[in-house]
């Protein structure tokens, strides 16, 4: 099952080609606007390769977890998509949550809605899951557009207690299957 593909792109198990984008994608503020606390990281290659172990790790510990976008007509790490466990925010646990990011040279083409349509596929049919939440900064335009788009619906707002930013819930439950036809 993985990696899988879309029409446009790869979704893989990041690996050591993905060092680089990811930490040029955490060192700039507008990418890290509505993320956390919003702070940015300095690029540090040391913690990408970290981040990217925890990857392996839990896609061996869940059967899901963060997957890189590669644009497959340029092979260029786009940036991720992510099916994990949201612990930031424990009022909705137990839940899975649907994530995504990708550096600001990838943004506008549609990539971060078509990666997350798969990886939303692979966790209702593959991961077995009833329910996937989607959480965003309120002021995240963007992300609202990409949730909408999937068919993810408002659910809620709340505050994140360790930064005490609002955000709000979207969920989508499991599409029901067709009857069939007599
Ligand atoms: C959120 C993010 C992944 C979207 O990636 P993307 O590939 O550009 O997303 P898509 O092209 O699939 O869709 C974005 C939609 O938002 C719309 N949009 C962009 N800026 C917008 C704004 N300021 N207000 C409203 N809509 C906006 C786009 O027009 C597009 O909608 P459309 O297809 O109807 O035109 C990207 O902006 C990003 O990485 N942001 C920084 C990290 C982040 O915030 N991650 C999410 C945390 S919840």
């Amino acid at each position: 099952m993985i990696p899988m593909t879309t029409d446009r792109l790869l979704l893989r198990q990041p690996d050591d080609d993905d060092l680089a984008p990811f930490a040029a994608m955490n060192a700039d503020p507008e990418v890290m606007r509505y993320i956390g606390d919003g702070s940015v990281q300095p690029p540090d290659p040391d913690r990408a390769a970290a981040w990217i172990a925890r990857a392996r790790q839990e896609w061996d510990e869940r059967g899901h977890g963060p997957l890189s976008v590669v644009v497959r007509e340029t092979g260029r790490t786009a940036g991720w998509v992510t099916l994990a466990v949201p612990t930031f925010l424990p009022e909705i646990l137990p839940a899975v949550e649907i994530g995504w990011r990708l550096g600001r040279q990838h943004w506008g083409h549609g990539y971060a809605t078509e990666a997350a349509r798969r990886l939303l596929e692979f966790g209702f049919a593959e991961c077995g899951l009833d329910r996937i939440v989607s959480i965003r900064h309120v002021d995240n335009q963007p992300s609202r557009r990409v949730m909408d788009k999937l068919g993810l619906r408002f659910a809620f707002e709340t505050v994140v207690p360790a930064h005490g930013r609002p955000v709000a819930v979207h969920e989508i439950t499991r599409p029901e299957p067709h009857p069939r036809l007599p």
